[in-house]
């Protein structure tokens, strides 16, 4: 454990009993009292749904200060990484924890590289999917059963096995999800091409067919490679906890980034992107957007404004303004430049940022405000947005996950409860019941 113990403590009094907690410290953000004895010395549990004010590990990969709208990968700032790095270059450093030499990184390339096939018989499993399966169904499908067809990297007590494990996932991920694709299009799977970089040879997975020859645009691989960076870690989000919960069991990784794929698919969270391009379309036009903001304000309405607003962020979330200057690049690459989508955005935005209802909340765009349009410009039918989530988020999953299993405070994840159904009461006969 890595945290400094301050001389600070914090005070409990509670049914005439009291106690003190540690105060721990990190590198920076804010301190947290260690409860872990609480129980022990109180009798008592805490309570916090939604874990809002709740650390539930230490962890020295991302950080992120929400209100000043920070978000830092090993220390970068994720604007630097996005503009002057690469996808396997963040992987490399959420992973090991520094930036690679080019010798470092030139190896690593090649190992991700060498592990993009999936065991032929991969192919066969997919025939058992509908054609019309969501590929996200297909996704935790196919990411689990993993496990079935890599055996040998799923001991998760030694080093060499956890990081082939981590390799595989990464080299792996992209391939399932263009197959997720290729297969709910009714095309033929595209094998992996090792000459490519990691966006491109995703985009070549996905969109060349066997009777064309396929030819990578460099502004689509680009963006598509700073989405990646974009979304790869994003510290202890809900599919990053539930990932290390399930880790905590001793559950193989390949179960784990499947547990995490599942909770990635709501709308809450890895969906919201698809939600906000869905909204953009009812609302269709601009002057129809002072009639959707009212209804979002409408205490008695369930409407809200997808794409603004985040559990962490209170600001402008980093990551929504570098997809916006790629969302516009992109566009102009594809001649999607007048998609009156991307007027109503702009405009909601621009009313949105100025409307009191949204400054007292602190509500901003998040990253998924923009990413939906950019995806659709790409040619990603909606579906396939929180796949592309997926993908790129597997590194964050897996280093977080490896993380937690070098962690020698890691214990089972067993959260307590305040219990408010029936005391005992008896069994009564069925045949007696009213
Ligand atoms: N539109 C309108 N009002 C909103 C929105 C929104 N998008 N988000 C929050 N609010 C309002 C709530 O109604 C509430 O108002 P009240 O105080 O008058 O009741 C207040 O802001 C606080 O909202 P909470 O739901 O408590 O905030 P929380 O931090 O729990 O929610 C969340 C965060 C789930 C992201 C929320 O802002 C939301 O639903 N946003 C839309 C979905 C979305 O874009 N999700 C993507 C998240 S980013 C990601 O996963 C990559």
């Amino acid at each position: 454990m890595d945290s400094k113990t301050n001389t600070k403590t914090a005070t409990l009094t509670v049914n005439d009993k009291t106690v003190d907690f540690p105060v721990l410290g990190g590198t920076v953000g804010p301190e947290v009292v260690d409860i872990s004895k609480l129980y022990a010395q109180t009798g008592m549990f805490t309570y916090d749904p939604g874990f809002t004010s709740t650390a539930s590990c230490e962890s020295k990969i991302t950080y992120i200060d929400g209100d000043e709208g920070i978000l830092l990968y090993r220390g970068y700032p994720i604007a630097q990484l996005a503009e002057q790095g690469d996808f396997l270059e963040t992987c490399y450093l959420l992973l090991y924890g520094e930036l690679p030499t080019p010798a470092q990184k030139a190896d690593f390339d090649d190992r991700i590289t060498r592990h993009t096939m999936v065991h032929e018989q991969m192919a066969r499993f997919f025939q058992g999917f509908r054609r019309d399966a969501h590929p996200m169904a297909v996704m935790v499908a196919s990411v689990g059963a993993l496990a079935a067809f890599y055996h040998d990297s799923t001991d998760i007590n030694d080093p060499h096995q956890r990081m082939v494990a981590s390799m595989r996932m990464i080299a792996k991920i992209p391939t399932l999800a263009a197959m997720a694709f290729k297969y709910n299009v009714g095309q033929p799977f595209v094998y992996p091409k090792n000459s490519l970089s990691y966006a491109a040879n995703f985009l070549r997975m996905c969109f060349a067919v066997p009777c064309d020859e396929y030819k990578v645009n460099p502004v689509m691989a680009e963006a598509l490679d700073k989405i990646f960076i974009l979304h790869a870690d994003h510290e202890q989000n809900a599919s990053t906890s539930t990932v290390r919960i399930a880790g905590s069991s001793g559950a193989n990784p390949f179960a784990c980034i499947a547990a995490g794929i599942a909770c990635l698919w709501g709308p809450a969270h890895g969906g919201a992107n698809e939600a906000a391009l869905q909204m953009l379309a009812e609302i269709g036009s601009v002057d129809k957007i002072p009639e959707f903001i009212a209804q979002v304000k409408d205490k008695n309405s369930t409407v809200r404004l997808m794409g603004f607003g985040h559990r962490v962020y209170k600001n402008y979330d980093p990551r929504a303004k570098i997809m916006q200057k790629m969302c516009h690049k992109v566009l102009a690459e594809t001649g999607h430049q007048n998609d009156p989508l991307l007027h109503v955005a702009m405009e909601l935005e621009k009313i949105a940022l100025s409307d009191d209802y949204f400054i007292q909340r602190k509500l901003y765009p998040n990253i998924d405000f923009y990413s939906g349009i950019t995806l659709k410009a790409m040619g990603f039918p909606t579906s396939m947005f929180t796949v592309l989530f997926a993908v790129a988020r597997t590194v964050g999953w897996i280093s977080q996950w490896s993380e937690m299993i070098q962690d020698p405070q890691q214990k089972i994840g067993r959260p307590r409860q305040l219990y408010t159904g029936a005391t005992t009461r008896d069994y009564v006969a069925i045949d007696k019941r009213k």
